[in-house]
């Protein structure tokens, strides 16, 4: 891929992320709920202190660092950070709606860091390395802007697909209709950074230390499938981008489809839980 076609793929996909932004804050505290088990386990282990800089990258409507800035309190900042500038704006107003004091917001690309070198004593990053087109740059920056020595980073990405048909389920039926091709793996996307060993690897080729990888499952549930493909058409674009190009019946179809893929998941009284499988990883600089 040549540097201007990568440059264009970027922009794309952030493209997507500033239009799905304002329904991510709509479903904020949902989110927030679906994904406290990883949030609290990569704040436990960062074992943060009074006083620390604490960085969270890619951070969207930014809970996970907002859980975390009462430990740096006082004299410690959050720096909230996200490439996309609506993003930045929900997560704005969230803090302000939760009362953090102590963040300032930063847009940040995770390929290169808009920081000084040692600057920061720990990294949040959850769900958000494995969409981008070259996450050992991200891991080599993230470890740049950590001070030497005592630096930690605490990152989450998604195990496979077969683990995690939340997000499977819509995207098969959108290929069993010929609406998109199948997933190529090799591309940022959920489950790029999936490979057993895929986490561990990114993060010792970056010259991370104490390295520590494990698996969370949790669970997405929603009253019934329709509540569920809301809830899906809100917080994935590319979803709900390759859905609206459809026509009434296409739309309906995929719901079908999507109803039929559900139905292990589906209880008697049509409501959905789907499983679901995060890998966490914390390492120190
Ligand atoms: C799946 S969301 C995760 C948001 C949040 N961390 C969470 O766990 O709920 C991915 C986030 O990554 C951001 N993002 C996408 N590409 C990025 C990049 N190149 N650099 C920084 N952030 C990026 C998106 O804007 C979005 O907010």
């Amino acid at each position: 891929m040549s540097a201007d076609e990568a440059d264009a793929q970027r922009a794309e996909m952030l493209g997507v992320w500033e239009r799905a932004a304002p329904g991510w804050g709509e479903r904020a505290d949902e989110q927030r709920a679906f994904g406290m088990p990883v949030s609290a386990w990569m704040i436990d282990h960062l074992e943060l202190h009074p006083g620390e800089e604490l960085l969270e990258l890619a951070a969207g409507p930014g809970d996970t660092g907002f859980m975390a800035a009462e430990l740096i309190q006082p004299g410690g900042t959050l720096i909230c950070s996200d490439a996309a500038e609506a993003m930045i704006e929900v997560a704005r107003a969230r803090a302000a709606r939760l009362g953090i004091e102590n963040v300032r917001f930063q847009r940040l690309e995770l390929e290169w860091l808009d920081l000084p070198a040692a600057s920061v004593d720990a990294i949040l990053c959850r769900w958000g390395i494995m969409l981008i087109l070259d996450p050992a740059a991200a891991a080599r920056e993230a470890r740049r802007v950590l001070r030497p020595g005592g630096g930690r980073i605490a990152l989450s990405v998604w195990a496979a697909a077969e683990h995690n048909p939340w997000a499977s389920v819509p995207t098969q039926a959108l290929v069993e209709l010929d609406h998109i091709p199948p997933p190529d793996r090799n591309q940022p996307g959920l489950f790029a950074l999936a490979a057993p060993g895929g986490l561990r690897e990114l993060l010792e080729g970056a010259g991370f230390g104490d390295i520590e990888v494990e698996t969370i499952e949790l669970e997405r549930a929603a009253s019934s499938v329709a509540a569920f493909i809301a809830q899906t058409r809100t917080m994935s674009g590319a979803f709900a981008e390759a859905v609206n190009r459809r026509s009434e019946s296409e739309r309906l179809a995929v719901e079908r489809e999507i109803a039929t893929l559900a139905e292990p998941y589906t209880d008697a009284r049509g409501a959905v839980r789907f499983p679901a499988r995060a890998l966490v990883a914390v390492a120190t600089a």
